[in-house]
Formats: C-alpha cells, sequence, structure tokens
C-alpha cells in the first residue's frame, strides 16, 4: 500500500504516521527525518539542506526526490509505505507518481490533514521528542504517563528541533500555502483524495485515518 499524509507543519502528519505504523505494519517515511538525518551526518546533500531548513523553506526538489527515492528502494519499503512530508511540490508529485509506476505501485489514498493555522504555533512550539526512540511529545498534548520517561523506551533524553520557533513556523505556513496546498486538488483530481478533520484528539483522528486506510488498501 502507498499512503500519502498532507498538512500543514504541525497538523500532526508524524504522529500519525507513526500510530497507523504500528497498525498496519506500513513503513513511515518523513522526508523531514530524512533530511534531518543528512544534516546530523554531514552528507553532501545535508550540508545543502541545513539552512533552507533553519529558514524554514523548502528544500530543492532534486535532493529531496534523490533521498526519497534510495529510501523507498531499500526491501523494508515493500511491505507498503506512509509518506509523511513528500511529496510538497507539484515536481514531486509527478516525480512520486513516475517512482510508483516503475515499480508496478500506485497510490491508495493522500489523506489530508485539515487544521487551522491559529493551532500550528501552539502545537509546533510544545513539541519535543525523545532522543533514544524518537517518539514525538508536547508539553501539554501529549505528555509522556512518567514525567521526563519515554512511554516507549524508557530513555530519559528529549530534544527540541532547532526549526521549532515562531519566526520559522511562520515560513513553513507560508511555504506550505505556496508550494504544497496545490496538491489537494492535484490527488483529487486522480480520486484518491481524502479529508479528516484535525483539529480534535490525537486518538480521535487516529481512528477516523484507520478507517479510512482500512477503506483504501
Ligand atoms: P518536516 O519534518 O516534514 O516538518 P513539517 O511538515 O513542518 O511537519 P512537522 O514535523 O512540523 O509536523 P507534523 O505534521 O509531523 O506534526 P507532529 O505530528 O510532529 O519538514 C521540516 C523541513 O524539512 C521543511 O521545512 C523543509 O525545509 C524540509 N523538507 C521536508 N520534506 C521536504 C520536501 N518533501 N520537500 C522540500 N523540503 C522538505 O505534531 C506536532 C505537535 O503537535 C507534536 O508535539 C504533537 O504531539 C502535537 N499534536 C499532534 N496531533 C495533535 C492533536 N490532534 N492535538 C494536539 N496536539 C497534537
Ligand atoms: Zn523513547
Amino acid at each position: 500500500a502507498v499512503l500519502i499524509l498532507l498538512g500543514p507543519p504541525g497538523a500532526g502528519k508524524g504522529t500519525q504516521a507513526r500510530m497507523l505504523e504500528n497498525e498496519f505494519g506500513l513503513v513511515q517515511l518523513s522526508t523531514g527525518d530524512l533530511l534531518r538525518a543528512a544534516v546530523a551526518a554531514g552528507t553532501e546533500a545535508g550540508k545543502r539542506a541545513k539552512a533552507v531548513m533553519e529558514a524554514g523553506e523548502l528544500v530543492s526538489d532534486d535532493i529531496v526526490i534523490a533521498i526519497l527515492r534510495d529510501r523507498l528502494a531499500e526491501p523494508d519499503c515493500a511491505r507498503g509505505v506512509i509518506l509523511d512530508g513528500f511529496p510538497r511540490t507539484t515536481v514531486q508529485a509527478a516525480a512520486l507518481d513516475e517512482l510508483l509506476a516503475a515499480n508496478g505501485q500506485k497510490i491508495d489514498a493522500a489523506i489530508s490533514l485539515e487544521v487551522e493555522d491559529a493551532a500550528m504555533v501552539t502545537r509546533i512550539s510544545g513539541r519535543y521528542t525523545c532522543a533514544g526512540c524518537g517518539e514525538g511529545y508536547h508539553d501539554t498534548f501529549k505528555t509522556p504517563e512518567q514525567s521526563g520517561t519515554c512511554d516507549k523506551c524508557g530513555g530519559t533524553e528529549f530534544k527540541r528541533r532547532a526549526d521549532d520557533n515562531a519566526e520559522t513556523v511562520a515560513s513553513r505556513l507560508e511555504a506550505y500555502h505556496a508550494q504544497t496546498a496545490p496538491l489537494i486538488a492535484y490527488y483529487d483530481d486522480k480520486d484518491v483524495l481524502k479529508r479528516i478533520d484535525a483539529m480534535g484528539e490525537i486518538d480521535e483522528i487516529a481512528q477516523g485515518l484507520a478507517n479510512i486506510v482500512k477503506g483504501a488498501v
């Protein structure tokens, strides 16, 4: 199966993709995570991407497409994938169509997480993740059961992203509206678009998404 999660920064794509990954045995492919790993590893692509990401702008299509293509070719992806944060431009969407066609695959659903811009700043500014396993948390909306200890791995170290500040969030939202929001119409035209209200509780949204996925794959 191939699923796409569309939505602005902070909509909950990563949170929901991780839940779907567990429930359906799919592989989460986040180009944001892949790019942050490239930056941390100091690869050529990472060096080119770093400043762009810190400014909240989109990394160039050629870099992102190459990273995604390599990851998609790894054997675990044959189980099926949830794309989180890709595609983000019409050029990336066309490249994905070509990559999938070459593998005899198709998109089962492109799910748009619909949220109000005003909620994004609160969600993003409270976000942090476990340094050990990557589980995502929020200061108010998703706290560990035992304060300071990760529910998933028991780790006690957490980190925050360099681009999760109010100024960068504003640029990320602007980039979303200008370059990514047009993909909603792109997938609607292909009859694979589903919409979900993503303003509610995390678990409630997860249930709605699971129902969409069951119907689509
Ligand atoms: P990326 O890593 O993709 O970031 P993003 O799209 O800005 O999305 P986020 O990770 O911020 O949000 P999310 O929707 O996953 O929300 P989350 O689940 O964490 O991209 C980063 C950068 O990399 C880009 O700016 C760009 O430079 C570059 N990049 C990446 N992909 C690219 C591409 N394809 N092309 C070009 N450049 C690319 O939730 C947020 C917080 O809210 C969490 O704390 C969570 O616990 C909480 N939360 C989640 N759901 C709810 C809820 N329902 N109610 C309350 N709180 C909630
Ligand atoms: Zn952890």
